[in-house]
């Protein structure tokens, strides 16, 4: 190899040139300013890079890339005549005589703190929240395993909905085929309402684990806080993946949050929603067997939309229990504690008229407590008595107690 090495020069970045270019002001790398004079006038100006030769007493320009400075990327706000006001992650810049001459507001741009802007990286702004990717990764994460924790014996009470839901899930995902030859308008949506803890969350996953089916279960409240913005584009894919499955359930719950009518500041992006969710089940073909399942506890939030003909035309009314769901709904769910005696559900179900199912099953954990305290290792008819009490209690300072529909 056969090169030349000369000496080392400094390398600086000219801040300012006077009006007669005889003096310059020249930045250092460790951020001092360097003044130079001369009587022949530099040829040089603000921007540019140069080297410094200090033992011939000579400066001239260097390429820009060995002044390697950061870029900085902004969004255009406002061009007032000759300016322009940047935005450069929440911050406002303004910058004089801009290089780039076709820019309008809202174009994404980059720039450099000694040139100005360089470049126009897109017509649109850049959003700043660093969006979740929507691919076919995200949307396994809504596929819920059919874990079988939990199944029809442990949902007390309720017959005929237990029924109904049986025959408006079940029967069309498993006898696709032969409904399709019938030729009658497909099952799409069904709708689960009712007041809140009365077993709308549970029975639809009793039902979805128990269907030979793939089970996708979105949360209404969860898309809206973790996918904003995108929740269109997830729902697409959701729908997308589960249409190429044999037999699929879509689950959304808490559908209130994610497609309600209100007008206010969220009414757009729940518009959207709406029209995705419209345009997916409208999408369905001959081919495609899937059943959604949405619940609500305030039908009348939902976007009136939903319910046309084709999309959640079913509906599934889960009222407060009577007399015998309640007495089902306490002997079910004390299946699986250790009890020391036979215990009074007759008893309790009487004094529980208006209370949901969660009340009901809230007065395990009170009696548990109390047995606990008392050390003992299993439920006593007294511990289940005072647990009653409590939870009675309870509801009478919260005024949590039902609305009463259904009460026999
Ligand atoms: N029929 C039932 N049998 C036994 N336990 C039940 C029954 N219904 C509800 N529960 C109990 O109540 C809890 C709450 O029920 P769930 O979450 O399904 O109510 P929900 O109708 O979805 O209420 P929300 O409208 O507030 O979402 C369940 O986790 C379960 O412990
Ligand atoms: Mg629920």
């Amino acid at each position: 190899m056969d090169a030349d090495f000369y000496p080392p020069q400094s390398v600086a970045r000219v801040k300012h040139v006077s009006a007669d270019q005889t003096t310059a002001f020249l930045e250092l790398r460790n951020g001092n300013i360097a003044t130079c004079t001369t009587s022949e006038g530099f040829h040089f100006e603000r921007g540019d890079i140069v080297f410094i030769d200090v033992d011939n007493n000579d400066i001239s320009i260097a390429p820009d890339e060995l002044w390697d400075e950061e870029s900085w990327v902004g969004v255009v706000r406002l061009l007032p005549p000759g300016q322009v006001v940047i935005d450069i992650g929440g911050r406002l810049k303004v910058l004089d005589e801009p290089n780039v001459i076709d820019l309008r507001e809202g174009n994404t741009v980059k720039g450099y703190e000694s040139r100005g802007i360089t470049e126009v990286i897109s017509e649109d702004p850049v959003r700043y929240i660093d969006l979740p990717a929507v691919d076919s990764v995200t949307v396994e994460q809504f596929k819920a395993s059919p874990d079988g924790a939990l199944s029809f014996d442990d949902f007390g009470g309720y017959p005929e909905i237990i029924e109904r839901a049986k025959e408006l899930i079940e029967i069309p995902l498993e006898r696709h085929e032969a409904l399709t030859k019938i030729g009658a308008r497909p099952i799409k949506g069904v709708l689960f309402t009712g007041p809140p803890g009365t077993g709308k969350t549970m029975l639809a996953k009793i039902i979805a684990h128990r269907a030979d089916a793939e089970f996708y279960e979105i949360s209404g409240p969860e898309v809206l806080s973790k996918w904003y913005g995108q929740s269109e584009e997830l729902i697409r894919k959701i729908f997308e993946d589960a249409a190429a499955q044999e037999r699929a359930i879509v689950f959304f719950d808490e559908m209130d949050s994610l497609a309600s009518k209100r007008r206010d500041d969220s009414h757009e992006a729940s518009r959207r929603i709406v029209g995705q969710l419209l345009s997916a089940m409208g999408g369905f073909t001959a081919d495609t067997n899937v059943v959604v399942i949405a619940t609500t506890n305030r039908p009348q939030d939902l976007d009136p939309a939903l319910r046309r003909p084709g999309r959640f035309d079913w509906e599934i009314n889960f009222p407060m229990p009577n007399m015998e769901d309640r007495r089902a709904i306490l002997e079910v769910s004390a299946r699986r504690l250790n009890k020391g005696e036979d215990l009074p559900h007759e008893e309790i179900a009487e004094k529980t008229s208006n209370w949901s199912p969660a009340e009901l099953v809230a007065i395990w954990s009170e009696a548990a407590l109390l047995a606990v305290m008392e050390s003992r290792d299993a439920i006593f008819s007294d511990d289940y008595i005072c647990g009653f009490e409590r939870v009675a209690q309870h509801r009478k300072r919260t005024s949590v107690s039902g609305s009463g529909i259904g009460e026999e």
